[in-house]
């Protein structure tokens, strides 16, 4: 059988529009040589199946996609058709939850969201330095506000009280930061192979490093955790001296990311604070429209990993053939990456897919094309 099981959940809106794009690029390149990948595909999570169902997946998940070693998903989310006779909305909370679920079912502590402005891509920002974004955010994904801990006390009444409380601990802390630790190595290490656009950073000493982490914080305001999140974040830098370190007030960071976005290499953050600043980041790198995430868990590599694209399921545009499938591609190419850590076929595949998708956007930038015309070109490209 093949070597790497994926699951597709193509999902609501876009997603089954711009997950049919991605699948064919799969099994372009997985056509190439002795088939390495198998995509099985599920109707759920979504609104289709709570139409016909009553429920947005079967109770059955969990056990389904642990089948699998990764999965990938399109975009969750859909009020349907506005002429849909059983019309009805779920509200978002609710529609949303299996991704929440999935992380958390999957053990799946690390988000990575990478911003890297590729050429073609809009520039939204006007100093020139801007084209050379290479961000990565480590977002904390299974703690801090997401926690679902709370209530509400007397709800709708005047003296309602809505409390959300938010957990960190110093071994999730830890293990996060260690993540970005690692991946700010990596990226040294792909810079001095000529593989990254080089760039410098000073080590407090004065010397110069090719890789840093910046750790983003609401201390002076949060105390409690940002100052625990400061003590692991020193500790676990006292093992690797060769990267940079800084830290930055969470609304600093945000104005440094658009006056200064160059300044960053890799960014760990709390997991609200890192949703927060993957948009903002995301748009920095030409819009949501060439975003690309992962979810994943580094300590466990067989709990399968979730890919999906950091935009939502565009409902607005659903069905017409119109939304961008780069994010959706450059997430399927992060997901061969991640094969490609102990299988350098599929490195090599990822390395492949990402350069046919940046090489159209070169050519064409995210011009008003058809979602499967841009599919094609890209394809084509493969070839
Ligand atoms: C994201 C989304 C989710 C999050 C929502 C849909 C629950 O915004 O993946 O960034 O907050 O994590
Ligand atoms: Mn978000």
């Amino acid at each position: 059988g093949s070597r790497w099981k994926v699951a597709v959940l193509p999902g609501d809106g876009i997603g089954p529009e711009v997950m049919a794009v991605a699948v064919e690029a799969l099994q372009a390149l997985s056509a190439q040589g002795e088939p390495q990948l198998e995509l099985t595909e599920f109707l759920w999570p979504s609104h289709a199946w709570h139409r016909t169902h009553g429920e947005l997946w079967p109770a059955g998940w969990h056990q389904t996609l642990a089948e699998f070693d990764a999965i990938l998903l399109g975009a969750l989310g859909d009020p349907g058709p506005a002429d849909d006779a059983q019309r009805y909305r779920l509200s978002d909370a609710v529609a949303l939850a299996p991704l929440l679920e999935i992380r958390k079912g999957f053990d799946q502590w690390a988000c990575e969201r990478p911003a890297l402005h590729l050429q073609g891509a809009p520039q939204y920002l006007a100093d020139p330095r801007a084209d050379a974004i290479d961000v990565l955010v480590v977002r904390e994904n299974s703690e801090g506000e997401y926690v679902g801990q709370g209530g509400r006390l007397a709800p709708g009444t005047p003296r309602e009280v809505a409390t959300q409380i938010e957990v960190f601990t110093h071994g999730g802390a830890a293990r996060i930061f260690r993540h970005a630790f690692e991946r700010a190595r990596q990226r040294a290490a792909e810079r001095a192979a000529g593989r990254r656009r080089d760039r410098e950073f000073p080590l407090p000493a004065g010397e110069v490093v090719h890789s840093e982490v910046c750790l983003i914080t609401k201390r002076n305001a949060l105390r409690h955790w940002g100052e625990m999140y400061s003590e692991v974040f020193a500790t676990v830098a006292r093992d690797y001296p060769d990267v940079a370190t800084h830290h930055e007030l969470v609304d600093a960071a945000c104005m440094k990311f658009v006056t200064a976005p160059w300044r960053f290499d890799v960014v760990v953050a709390s997991n609200l604070h890192g949703d927060i600043l993957t948009d903002l980041a995301a748009v920095l790198a030409g819009g949501m429209g060439v975003a690309p995430s992962c979810n994943l868990n580094p300590a466990d590599r067989r709990q399968p990993p979730m890919f999906e694209p950091t935009h939502g399921s565009a409902p607005d545009i659903a069905g017409r053939n119109r939304a961008g499938p780069q994010a959706m591609l450059l997430t399927a190419a992060m997901m061969l990456d991640w094969m490609g850590e102990e299988d350098a076929l599929m490195a090599e595949q990822g390395r492949r897919l990402r350069e046919a998708v940046a090489m159209d956007l070169r050519e064409h930038g995210l011009c008003p094309r058809s979602t499967s015309e841009v599919g094609a070109a890209v394809i084509r490209r493969l070839g």
